[in-house]
């Protein structure tokens, strides 16, 4: 197996607001930044960005954000350049399940989107996935291969790049899918890499993610094709997404 650093990722959604958001990143910090061999991440709502960046400036704690615009800036109103973000976050997640169910976020610009995060330095973690009718109709091999190549069109930062697979059955619903599942769909992942980018396979990071806890976690980083886990629910409490990180470091 490539000697590939694991990283956890909490993606915190549109929970906390800037003081609860700063007392989490606070008790993230104390539990968590002396954790080695894993790259720990925290992604909160873009209010509280600059904020949560200035406590952990210094730290072991990297900031993400949610979501970010493919224009570089204009009239688009609501949205967030990647220029506005560059100095507060080194990672920017793409193609969130929910972003491409409630938003309309088509896999074109969602191509476009981890274009210009690369291109500003930072590093695009980007998500893919099923949902369960895809799964029942047995189809989900196919579709998350076709939906990451999309989602990857004219991509070529490829030493800066995580991909998420998340299947969307599994989000917030409490039921992971099995360590087995988990890990077939990120080798189809690593596949479809190898495909586009052969050198970049075996260095790329694959993140498992829906209903992660510390539970089912060292299960799921037992597997050979994941490399860690970007976590929601899980990641709004210090010492439960505390435990992912210890799960994935290796002190
Ligand atoms: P849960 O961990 O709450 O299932 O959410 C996963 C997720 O969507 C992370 O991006």
């Amino acid at each position: 197996m490539a000697n590939r650093t694991p990283v956890v990722a909490g993606n915190w959604k549109m929970n906390t607001d800037v003081e609860s958001g700063l007392e989490l990143a606070k008790g993230i910090l104390k539990l968590s930044n002396s954790v080695s061999g894993v790259d720990k991440i925290v992604c909160p709502p873009f209010v509280s960005i600059a904020t949560i960046a200035q406590v952990l400036c210094g730290s072991t704690i990297q900031v993400g954000a949610q979501n970010v615009s493919s224009n570089a800036d204009g009239a688009f109103t609501g949205e967030v350049s990647t220029s506005m973000l560059r100095g507060f976050v080194s990672h920017v997640i793409v193609g969130h399940s929910e972003r491409r169910a409630l938003n309309g976020e088509t896999s074109e610009q969602i191509a476009s989107k981890a274009i210009a995060v690369a291109e500003a330095g930072l590093t695009p973690i980007l998500c893919i996935g099923e949902d369960l009718s895809v799964r029942k109709f047995g189809n989900a091999e196919s579709f998350v291969a076709e939906q990451l190549e999309s989602s990857l069109a004219e991509f070529s930062a490829w030493d800066s790049l995580i991909v998420a697979y998340e299947p969307v059955w599994a989000i917030g619903t409490g039921e992971a899918a099995t360590s087995d599942q988990a890990q077939d769909m990120t080798a189809v992942c690593r596949k479809v890499i190898r495909k586009l980018a052969p050198d970049a396979a075996n260095s790329t990071r694959v993140l498992y993610g829906g209903s992660v806890n510390s539970g089912n976690v060292a299960e799921l980083l037992d597997k050979p094709d994941i490399d860690g886990a970007l976590v929601g629910g899980a990641s709004l409490k210090a010492d439960e997404f505390s435990k992912l990180i210890a799960a994935a470091g290796s002190n």
